[in-house]
């Protein structure tokens, strides 16, 4: 089946889908973007994921490329036309094509979405969950805004490519202090000994996932005690339990950090049942099916 890409207002197939050399997203990463996951033809919190995006373009005094009723048909438009049933949405808004100057161009340019669908086998995103995965750290070297959801990702792939020639599947990256700020591409959680689940606070230093934000709420309607506070290394591989969230890993537990097992090398208990609780909320509220 060939897929098909949205830029700019067309539908058109994917492998001739292009942008301008000029476009800022490309020379100076000026651009924003968002992942939403579809679990069996759902969009998963569709809505936190554009909210955020709202969120990331006014950091950045961004225009919005199309109202949030317009973004919607777009993305659905996007699962059907791919037919995608599992899999993900990608969008990307960038400040615009204009000739190159670092500072911001004139108000008349106006930002430029793409936008991607793609299907991933949900025996593949399940792949980790079965026996957990193993995680490596690495230096945080990232700027200081990471909760804005910007696609300047080099030092996320710096440190993906680190876990994947450790045949790791995520690297959780490290600040100054020792603390473990979040995963490349997900949040980073551990289960204390009093079966606590924490998770490093909201700040400039990590995204807010929306992941991150489901299962906090899911947490605490089971009664389950969050602590929102910074961990270390150290705390995290002598944990019960760890794991990561995210549109594409959704809860995925973690069963060793750098050499050291983490609990008894097989996934925990908190994890497997908040990765049930999050299946059984993308089914009961996440909405209808696209398609
Ligand atoms: N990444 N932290 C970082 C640095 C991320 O890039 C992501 C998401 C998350 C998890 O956020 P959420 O739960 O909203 O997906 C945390 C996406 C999936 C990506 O870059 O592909």
């Amino acid at each position: 089946m060939s897929r098909i890409a949205y830029v700019n207002g067309r539908y058109v197939p994917h492998q001739d889908a292009a942008v301008h050399i000029e476009d800022r997203g490309y020379q100076f990463a000026d651009g924003v973007y968002e992942v939403v996951a579809v679990a069996d033809s759902r969009l998963v919190d569709a809505g936190p994921h554009l909210d955020r995006l709202d969120r990331s373009l006014r950091e950045l005094s961004m225009k919005s490329p199309m109202s949030r009723a317009a973004l919607m048909v777009v993305i659905r438009e996007m699962v059907r036309r791919n037919k995608v049933r599992n899999g993900i949405v990608y969008m990307q808004v960038s400040r615009g094509v204009a000739p190159r100057d670092h500072a911001f161009p004139p108000d008349h340019v106006k930002p430029a979405l793409v936008m991607t669908a793609k299907s991933v086998p949900p025996a593949k995103v399940a792949a980790g969950v079965g026996q957990g995965v193993r995680v490596v750290t690495t230096a945080d070297i990232r700027w200081q805004r990471c909760d804005i959801k910007t696609v300047a990702l080099l030092p996320n792939c710096l440190a993906k490519q680190e876990a994947k020639t450790a045949e790791a599947f995520e690297a959780w990256q490290v600040d100054g202090e020792g603390f473990v700020t979040e995963g490349s591409s997900t949040n980073a959680w551990i289960v204390d000994a009093d079966g606590n689940l924490v998770t490093r606070h909201l700040g400039e230093d990590i995204l807010p996932g929306i992941t991150r934000k489901t299962i906090i709420d899911l947490a605490n309607r089971k009664d389950i005690a969050i602590h929102e506070r910074p961990f270390t290394v150290a705390e995290a591989q002598e944990a019960k339990e760890a794991f990561i969230t995210s549109a594409t890993s959704f809860v995925t537990p973690v069963i060793q950090i750098d050499d050291r097992t983490v609990g008894n090398g097989h996934p925990g208990s908190v994890a497997s049942e908040l990765r049930a609780l999050y299946r059984q909320y993308i089914d009961e509220e996440c909405g209808d099916p696209v398609h």
